[in-house]
């Protein structure tokens, strides 16, 4: 087919669409035009369907780019645009209805709910096939969004679980750990699949239920290390149910009344092992870390023990997970620091408190600047990091304030290495009055 035939057409389109807007159906001016493009539309399929696509700009025939001098051409290329149509085909046995009816659903307004694909086929263009401009990113983010909505269900149903296991125990004295087991088995599964959204999670911290929050997220930043250390999932499973249980001493205790808190700092690891020393299961991980997970590495801690005790590998992850949590945690034990701060506090601490090895593993399975931290970038723009990227240095922020300091609405993320963009500095997420887990 020569380029004419084409270039007639897109002038045909792009008449009618004026004759639309101007002219009633009865007037001359208007019947020109639709018969401009009845014409232009039968030259079009004589040899066979005929298809028209847009792609920045610019219309093509098939593969070939039509010349845009031709009256109409940036018209219709903008209109197709502006309704998300990256191409259009008219079948062999396209009527004059078909290609007006185009014509009038390209005139309404485009709109996030019109689909001009599905608008032709309720109004009866059946001989016209639109495909949809697909936009990755747009689509990407619904589908992030989407999968964060779901992970933060997954997290309140977590805590709704854990709630109800601790009243039973206080009022019962039974643990049972079948329910434990579901809360780490669930979030287990998100875990292998995507680690940086877990670690997003465990950004939450809630003010009434603090111990809630500090179990799940001990149990996130264990399975985290676990997983760094590569032990097997059956493995992780035991490790998460003990780091989910590690504080359950406490519920022996009223922890708003201060004398008792300060109590069961000492005695909930004793207390807490005794629980779980009525399960009825075989393993013993869970009452071990209950017990161990305050002994320090270097002899110190409680409870006191012999020379020479050996803690249980777990015991040892655990503590190092209770730690970094109760760093990043600003209320109502925590230090509230920056995770990069935490993270050296980590690697100090390893001189006394925590084992080195395991500690140097947990920090390298978080990254130099880990999940959770708000980062200026050098464009200025500022972020919270989101996951790990192609290098240690370039993670994936997801960008909060624009370079002139503007919100911005949605946020969008960015790959730093992809973008050549720097991190300048980690700023303090209180003093732009940012929650964190409110942007992962
Ligand atoms: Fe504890
Ligand atoms: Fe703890």
């Amino acid at each position: 087919m020569e380029e004419r035939v084409a270039l007639a057409m897109i002038t045909a389109l792009s008449a009618a669409r004026k004759a639309t807007h101007l002219y009633p159906s009865a007037h001359p001016k208007y019947r020109e035009a639709v018969d401009e493009l009845a014409l232009a539309v039968r030259s079009c399929v004589a040899e066979g369907p005929f298809t028209l696509n847009v792609h920045l700009g610019r219309l093509y025939q098939d593969s070939r780019v039509l010349s845009s001098d031709v009256s109409g051409a940036h018209a219709v290329a903008e209109a197709l645009e502006a309704h998300r149509v990256e191409s259009v085909t008219f079948g062999v046995d396209a009527s004059e209805h078909d290609a007006i009816t185009l014509v009038e659903v390209l005139a309404m307004r485009p709109s996030a709910t019109l689909d001009v694909g599905e608008e032709l086929e309720r109004k009866g263009a059946s001989a016209i096939t639109i495909a949809a401009f697909v936009d990755e990113d747009a689509a990407e983010a619904e589908e992030r969004d989407r999968l964060r909505e779901q992970d933060r269900a997954l997290y309140k149903r977590l805590l709704g679980v854990l709630r109800t296991l601790t009243a039973r125990i206080q009022e019962t004295g039974d643990p049972n750990v079948g329910e434990a087991g579901m809360v780490v088995e669930g979030i287990l599964a998100r875990l292998m699949d995507d680690s940086a959204a877990v670690l997003g999670l465990a950004t939450m911290n809630g003010q009434s239920e603090s111990s809630l929050f500090h179990s799940i997220n001990t149990m996130i930043y264990s399975l985290v290390l676990g997983h760094e250390l590569g032990i097997p999932e059956e493995g992780l499973t035991s490790l998460g149910v003990a780091a989910l249980l590690h504080d359950i001493g406490k519920v022996a205790f009223d922890m708003t009344d201060p004398t008792q808190a300060d109590e069961a700092r000492y005695l909930h690891p004793k207390i807490g092992a005794d629980i779980l020393s009525r399960l009825p299961e075989q393993d013993r991980t869970p009452m071990l870390v209950a017990y161990e997970h305050h002994m320090a590495a270097d002899g110190s801690g409680y409870p006191e023990r012999d020379e020479g005790y050996v803690t249980h590998p777990f015991s040892r992850m655990v503590a190092i997970a209770d730690r970094y949590d109760r760093l990043t945690t600003t209320q109502p034990e925590g230090s509230g620091m920056t995770p990069d701060k935490a993270v050296i506090q980590l690697l100090r601490d390893t001189s006394t408190l925590l084992d080195q090895t395991l500690t140097r593993l947990f920090v390298k399975a978080l990254g130099v600047f880990p999940v959770g931290c708000v980062v200026r970038l050098t464009d200025h723009s500022v972020g919270v990091v989101c996951a790990r990227g192609t290098d240690p240095l370039h993670p994936r922020v997801r960008l909060m304030f624009d370079t002139d300091g503007t919100k911005l609405e949605p946020e969008r993320e960015l790959d730093t290495a992809e973008a050549s963009i720097g991190i300048v500095e980690i700023v303090n997420p209180e003093n732009l009055a940012v929650t964190v887990s409110d942007h992962l």
